[in-house]
């Protein structure tokens, strides 16, 4: 059975209280925290910079830090990102410069690499590059800015097709992920859950994060069931 992972959104979290925030999904058995960067350009919205990333690191050392730069030029913020602790850093493949460049500067300075689709990009922007650059492809399953959107079902068909294309890659969807529509992006093929209001307005995260990786689980197809 496929290992499904679970992410909380900081997004969500209770601002006044993010360090506690960071201990409370640490405690609930999250997988990672994912960490949104919005630069009021790219998306029409702003939130977090780099010093978030250190206060996630400095309140949960051992809690892994995945970063989602919805950025116009994250080859121009990779670095502080990095410096900040981020050890997966997750560009859009429609930002406003080449992706490449940057997907190799994250991996020679010894972070995890990934690639974000909008909901209407298709497969294809990442089918065409070399897969040995990136280490997860996220589908983002709202238009990325705002937490507490309705999950768009239209995306569920590109999971399928990039999970045909890569069996092995890591597969992460954002927006609108709650138990009924994390269960079906699992079985669509996604591996990583990431949730925000959702799993933030718990008041038991930790059985909210057990039961919607058991679900996961057993929607999944078993890898080797897949063509
Ligand atoms: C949206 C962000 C998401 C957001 C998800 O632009 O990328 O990570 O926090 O929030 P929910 O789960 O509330 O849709
Ligand atoms: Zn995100």
């Amino acid at each position: 059975m496929p290992n499904i992972q679970i992410m909380p959104s900081l997004l969500a979290a209770d601002n006044g209280r993010l360090a506690d925030e960071c201990r409370r999904a640490e405690s609930a058995g999250a997988d990672a925290i994912h960490v949104d960067i919005m630069d009021g350009h790219f998306v029409p919205n702003l939130s977090m910079g780099p010093d978030f990333v250190a206060m996630a690191r400095d309140a949960t050392p051992s809690l892994y830090r995945s970063v989602h730069l919805m950025l116009t030029r994250p080859d121009q913020y990779a670095d502080p990102f990095l410096d900040a602790g981020a050890q997966t850093l997750l560009i859009h493949v429609e930002a406003g410069c080449d992706p490449v460049p940057v997907l190799r500067h994250i991996r020679d300075r010894g972070a995890r690499p990934g690639l974000v689709l909008n909901p209407s990009t298709p497969a294809d922007a990442v089918l065409k590059l070399d897969v040995a650059l990136f280490d997860e492809v996220l589908c983002m399953t709202v238009n990325p800015g705002f937490g507490g959107q309705a999950f768009i079902e239209s995306v569920l068909p590109k999971i399928e097709a990039l999970r045909a294309a890569w069996p092995d890659m890591d597969l992460s969807v954002d927006g609108g992920i709650d138990g009924a529509t994390g269960v079906r992006c699992a079985e669509a093929g996604a591996n990583i859950l990431i949730s925000g209001s959702y799993l933030f307005r718990q008041e038991d995260m930790g059985t909210a994060i057990l039961d919607m990786r058991h679900a996961g689980e057993a929607a999944a197809r078993p890898r080797s069931a897949r063509h």
